[in-house]
């Protein structure tokens, strides 16, 4: 075992392995590992040390959203056995917790961390871990397979990107901006057909700053990342969270509350779950113009064949989960 370090951030890791380069980390009980195709997760549990390992680009994939996201709504399934909830102020993170064939056997593990320290850790872990030529938000068929194999150098830019959030609408004065040929951001190779032109807005004297139109079509066509929604309007508690999606939604997102999905174009097929068992649900395969309501009990992970687009509808009315969790609120929005 190497010595451990630990930064000002709380961040507990060792030095780089001699044999790949790679550093692991220590976060409570539970300890990260990377080698030249897996990361390894390992945790206590019964006097025993469980190892869990997964694939090292699903992982980054995962983590990169988590990070993303600031630990997103409710449960972000980094896989089938582990992940994080977030209690808004900390967050807990789990090993086996909703895996049966664990945690029916005492063999799960769940720790709660300030925010600022468990991200910390993901951040350095996302850090040391992508290596210069793969974009953990890009598709697979967008970026290199440099995740493979010993440590090569960083792709900050990538994973430091900062997920676009705007205050009412892009293109507003004073608000995000929208995306162009000329801030970086050119037409995906998927959505070459999709027309640019935009709306024409005639407001009346005085209401110039109100009244505010954009093609959504063309905003989505030029985005970059894949499975990330962006903050593309906001209504009082009301998000418009719309994203391209190609591949596999990186993790299995278990719902606090109730979200909607607007198909906006192509093709998703969603494997629903149950949040607690992991037991099948349901599987829906969406079309464009279809929408669903995804209930506050279930966890899900989308599969797009081909670059699509989905508008994420998100309700962010505070207090929202304990108004589930304690059955006050249905896990679904409507009654047939
Ligand atoms: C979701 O978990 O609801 C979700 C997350 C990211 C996406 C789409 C859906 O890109
Ligand atoms: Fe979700």
């Amino acid at each position: 075992m190497s010595t451990q370090m630990t930064s000002e951030l709380g961040v507990k890791s060792s030095a780089a392995s001699n044999r790949t380069g790679y550093r692991s980390f220590t976060l409570g009980s539970f300890n990260f590992s990377r080698d030249e195709y897996f990361v390894h997760v390992t945790w206590p549990a019964k006097g025993q040390v469980l190892t869990h390992t997964v694939s090292a680009d699903a992982f980054l994939r995962a983590m990169m959203r988590d990070v993303a996201w600031g630990f997103f709504y409710g449960w972000v399934n980094l896989d089938d056995v582990v992940g994080t909830r977030n209690l808004y102020g900390k967050v807990e993170m789990y090993a086996g917790r909703y895996s049966p064939a664990y945690s029916s056997k005492g063999l799960d593990l769940t720790e709660t961390f300030d925010t600022p320290q468990i991200m910390a850790t993901f951040k350095a872990i996302l850090d040391d871990w992508t290596n210069a030529g793969f974009d953990p938000f890009a598709a697979p068929a967008e970026t290199g397979k440099e995740w493979v194999g010993n440590k090569n150098g960083h792709n900050r830019e990538a994973i430091e990107r900062q997920r676009q959030a705007c205050k009412r609408m892009p293109g507003l004065p004073g608000d995000a901006d929208l995306r162009s040929d000329a801030n970086g951001f050119p037409v995906n190779r998927a959505f070459a057909d999709v027309p640019q032109d935009a709306p024409e807005v005639h407001a009346e004297p005085g209401f110039e700053d109100e009244v505010h139109a954009i093609n959504l079509f063309a905003y989505l066509s030029r985005s970059d990342v894949t499975w990330n929604p962006s903050v593309s309007s906001v209504c009082g508690r009301s998000l418009c969270c719309p994203t391209t999606e190609e591949y596999i939604l990186p993790i299995k997102h278990g719902n606090d509350r109730v979200e909607w999905f607007i198909q906006l174009s192509d093709e998703i097929d969603w494997v629903v779950e149950d949040k607690n068992t992991g037991a099948p649900r349901a599987k829906v395969k969406m079309k464009a113009g279809d929408v669903a309501a995804m209930p506050a009990d279930i966890r899900h992970q989308g599969f797009s064949r081909k670059r699509s687009m989905l508008l994420v509808w998100e309700n962010a009315t505070p207090g929202l989960p304990e108004m589930y969790e304690s059955g006050k609120l249905k896990p679904y929005p409507i009654e047939f």
